[in-house]
């Protein structure tokens, strides 16, 4: 029988050029959708999944993502003294108590599978899950990385990719699957291309920030040659997975936020501020009378 996830890779080395100057200093992951960080939304996906050991990849600036999941003494002991129990509460509430957080550095930003590959001796020989937090998925069931983590169990431990469609002009800005139908959400997966350009890209389904995969990935990662853009890419050592055994491209239920930029960003923070009763009526009201649309 397959081994459950347990352990979920967060690699958060990344420059996030895409939202400078603010990211000179703030991590791209902690920036808010409403009042929760990115990366509260990733973690929190993870523990739904059943993670129990969350493994960042920083780099030497991202003190922040350490500082957030630490307790913080001085800000707990005001709350509480001061009797405001509810703030207390979100305070310690950003990681259950029996998860554990590990801090590893990928020295230099060599790439997504760089990134993964500095995580090797943390994982060890067991399935782990993987998520990009900039790509928030919401969904009011089970999480996107539960819904897989779920497949890869009942699939006898196959490796699992999220997948979704996006517009044909837009290929070249995803790695891109080749895949054949095996139920209404899942498709085996036979080719992998990175970043390929509309004419020759083999369709439309483009790999998203979430995936389930085995512990030979990292030997295979040890092989991999810098690939587009001069990166590590996990594609390529995906790519290489595909001759060894079956990885399956899974259609999640949920709606994906892309928050790397800044359009995505605007757009989750909108869809959350519709799902906040607080906040709901209160925004729709602003779109409408501020003339906003139009
Ligand atoms: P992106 O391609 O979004 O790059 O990385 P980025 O640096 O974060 O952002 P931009 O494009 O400059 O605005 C995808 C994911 O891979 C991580 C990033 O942190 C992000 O979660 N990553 C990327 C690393 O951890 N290390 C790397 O060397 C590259």
């Amino acid at each position: 029988m397959a081994k459950p996830m347990r352990k979920v890779v967060f690699p958060v080395a990344g420059l996030g050029t895409r939202f400078l100057p603010a990211t000179k200093t703030v991590a791209k992951e902690m920036l808010p959708v409403l009042d929760r960080p990115l990366i509260q939304y990733a973690v929190d996906e993870a523990v739904d999944a059943g993670a129990d050991t969350l493994i960042f990849v920083t780099n030497r600036y991202k003190h922040a993502i350490a500082d957030y999941f630490d307790k913080a003494y001085e800000l707990e002991s005001k709350l509480s003294q001061s009797g405001k129990k509810e703030l207390l509460a979100l305070v310690q509430g950003t990681l259950p108590k029996h998860v554990r957080c590990i801090f590893v550095t990928q020295p230099e930003a060599l790439g997504l599978g760089h990134a993964v590959l500095c995580a090797k001796q943390v994982v060890g020989d067991e399935p782990f899950g993987v998520i990009l937090a900039d790509d928030l998925i919401w969904n009011d069931g089970k999480s996107c990385l539960r819904q897989m983590s779920e497949l890869s169990m009942r699939e006898n431990g196959a490796g699992v990719i999220a997948v979704e469609e996006v517009p044909h002009d837009q290929t070249d800005k995803y790695g891109i699957v080749d895949a054949t139908k095996v139920s209404e959400r899942a498709a085996k997966i036979n080719l992998v291309v990175e970043k390929p350009k509309p004419d020759v890209a083999p369709s439309n389904l483009a790999i998203v920030g979430r995936y389930v995969l085995p512990s030979r990935i990292f030997e295979l990662l040890e092989k991999t040659e810098p690939g587009a853009g001069g990166e590590i890419q996990l594609t390529d050592a995906i790519e290489a997975l595909l001759g060894e055994r079956s990885v399956l491209a899974y259609r999640f239920e949920g709606t994906r936020f892309d928050c790397g930029n800044k359009l995505g960003l605007v757009q989750a923070t909108l869809h959350m501020a519709m799902q906040d009763p607080k906040l709901a009526a209160a925004t729709k009201d602003f779109i409408r009378t501020s003339g906003l649309a139009g």
